[in-house]
């Protein structure tokens, strides 16, 4: 078996699949996201200018090669690959990127499944979690996977890149060159003398959908369940008005080029990208009707694009008493797959402009009930609530180490879920008439 190297071309992928069949089988119900290790860069798209998707083909190959020894010149900061070495001159896309799922991308729900890996197995799921071959071989060393390097991370990898996630340099940096989208007005162009780490190449592949796409698009021919593949965020988009209105992932996800990456996991996000409203209407003195609609009118694919989040959707009637609450109707929106990801139970995700109601016919009495409240809830992380606690109860086969790791993914992944929206509207006392409250 070849070592691993940092400084020049390995083989990343190597590392022999040392599992017996049960555990093959749960690892690849756990491989949610995963396409494939082989699987070529996906085609570039007709629409897609031709300089465009060579750039991309060129600077999302699989794997990434390591990025080599650092070109003579460059200072000990210029040559790190450490997110916050780049964060002492680009200070604003430091700070953000912090504060973005991005910088979170290696965490207990990932490492429990790495104990219980093969390293091949866990390279392909680095191919977006952290996708640089240093972080390979960092990963390696930590999991003492038959395939680490035999010496020690040089300065330039320094010991933390791989718990750092996806990292500036995975987006940025190939062979220490630094590529960026064109710069603003008034900055200096890539090739101006004397920048720090020799200039940049700009390219406005920067500014496409597709660049995002190799993380969150499955290739052609990727995993899919009822012809639907599992990640299919770039082909909601492409299919949606606002690809032709060339609304980019960029626009919406990293406005002023910001690079929070706001998503699913943040309620303000989520509702600024919906229209939600609750409307009650007495037909006659004894009936009724509630009806809460959701429209998704600012979102650049389904609502929400992936199987994992959940939205919970619930009707009350409220009593005029306080305490006298009782469910009225209540629905999912989400696609819903069961654990090993071989079938469907159902998706109502909705799609760009599309709308989802959920209505309750109401038996009326004089006094009850004297407001209907609905409420939305939103588990970002449902599906994987699920894996590990279905994890958990057959955790006799894991060390206590790993049962300690997937606690943590289980509490961390439940903590995350949030109340979206709250709204009440009373039972007009007139029949005919009827009541609307709007969200935002
Ligand atoms: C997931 C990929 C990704 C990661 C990770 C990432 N960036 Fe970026 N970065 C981009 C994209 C895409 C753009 C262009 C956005 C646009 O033009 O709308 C960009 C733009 C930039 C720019 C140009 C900004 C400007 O205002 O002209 C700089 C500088 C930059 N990034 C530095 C960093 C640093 C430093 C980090 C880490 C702290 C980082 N990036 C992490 C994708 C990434
Ligand atoms: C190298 C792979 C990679 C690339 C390129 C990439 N992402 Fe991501 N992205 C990820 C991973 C992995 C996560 C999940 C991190 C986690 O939660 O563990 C993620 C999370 C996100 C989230 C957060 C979703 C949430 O649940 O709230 C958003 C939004 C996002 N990415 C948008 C983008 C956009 C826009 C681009 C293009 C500019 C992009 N990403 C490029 C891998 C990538
Ligand atoms: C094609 C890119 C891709 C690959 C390959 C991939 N993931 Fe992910 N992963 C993502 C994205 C994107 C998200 C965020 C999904 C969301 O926010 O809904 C994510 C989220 C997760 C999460 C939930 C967030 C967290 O950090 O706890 C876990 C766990 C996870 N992935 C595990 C894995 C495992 C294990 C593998 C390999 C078997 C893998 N992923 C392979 C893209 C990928
Ligand atoms: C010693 C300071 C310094 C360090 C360290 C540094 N940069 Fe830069 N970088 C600059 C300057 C100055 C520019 C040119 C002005 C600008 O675009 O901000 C630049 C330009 C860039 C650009 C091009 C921006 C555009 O408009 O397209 C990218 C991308 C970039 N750097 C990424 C990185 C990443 C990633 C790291 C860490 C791996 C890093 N830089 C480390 C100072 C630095
Ligand atoms: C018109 C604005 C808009 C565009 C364009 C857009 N998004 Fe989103 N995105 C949102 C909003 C709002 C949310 C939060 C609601 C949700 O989760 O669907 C979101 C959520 C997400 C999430 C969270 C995970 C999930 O299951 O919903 C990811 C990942 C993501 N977007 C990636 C992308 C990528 C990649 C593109 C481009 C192919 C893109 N987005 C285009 C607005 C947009």
């Amino acid at each position: 078996m070849v070592a691993l190297q940092f400084g020049r071309s390995g083989r990343h992928n190597a590392g022999m699949p040392r599992f017996h069949k049960t555990t093959r089988l749960l690892v690849i119900a756990l491989a949610i996201m995963t396409c494939g290790a082989a699987a070529p860069p996906a085609r570039p798209q007709r629409h897609i200018p031709g300089s465009i998707s060579r750039f991309l083909a060129h600077h999302w190959v699989y794997p990434l090669p390591p990025e080599g020894p650092p070109p003579r010149g460059y200072s000990a900061l210029e040559a790190s690959l450490s997110p916050s070495s780049c964060g002492e001159c680009h200070r604003q896309q430091y700070q953000d990127w912090r504060t973005s799922l991005h910088s979170h991308s290696i965490g207990p729900g990932l490492l429990w499944q790495f104990r219980i890996m093969s390293q091949t197995q866990a390279n392909r799921c680095m191919r977006c979690h952290a996708p640089l071959a240093e972080q390979k071989a960092l990963a390696a060393l930590e999991f003492h996977w038959p395939d680490a390097p035999s010496t020690p991370p040089p300065a330039y990898v320094g010991p933390h890149l791989f718990q750092d996630g996806l990292v500036c340099a995975a987006c940025h940096v190939r062979r220490h060159r630094r590529f960026g989208p064109p710069p603003p007005a008034g900055m200096p162009p890539g090739n101006t003398p004397g920048l720090p780490h020799g200039g940049f190449v700009a390219s406005p592949a920067f500014q496409h959908s597709r660049f995002c796409a190799t993380c969150h698009q499955s290739p052609p021919g990727g995993r899919s369940l009822d012809g639907i593949p599992f990640e299919n965020t770039y082909a909601e988009w492409h299919a949606s008005r606002f690809a032709r209105d060339g609304t980019t992932c960029q626009s919406c996800h990293m406005p002023d080029r910001r690079h929070l990456w706001r998503g699913i996991h943040d309620p303000a996000m989520v509702r600024r990208g919906l229209n939600i409203s609750l409307q009650v209407k007495r037909l006659s003195p004894l009936t009724g009707v509630a009806q809460a609609t959701i429209r998704s009118v600012d979102i650049g694919h389904d609502f929400p694009t992936y199987l994992v989040p959940k939205v919970y959707v619930t009707l009350y009637a409220l009593g005029p008493g306080a305490g006298a609450v009782r469910e009225i109707a209540t629905e999912t929106i989400g696609r819903s797959v069961n654990l090993r990801l071989t079938h469907e139970f159902f998706d109502t995700r909705i799609p760009p402009g599309g709308q989802r109601t959920l209505s309750a016919n109401l038996a009326l009495k004089p006094d009850w009930p004297a407001r209907i409240e609905l409420r939305i809830e939103v588990s970002p992380g449902a599906h994987y609530v699920h894996l590990f606690r279905h994890e958990l109860r057959h955790s006799g086969r894991y060390d206590p180490a790993t049962v300690a790791i997937l606690r943590q993914a289980l509490s961390q992944t439940i903590a995350t879920r949030y109340l979206l929206t709250r709204l009440v509207v009373p039972v007009p006392s007139a029949a005919g008439q009827s009541a609307l409250t709007v969200a935002n």
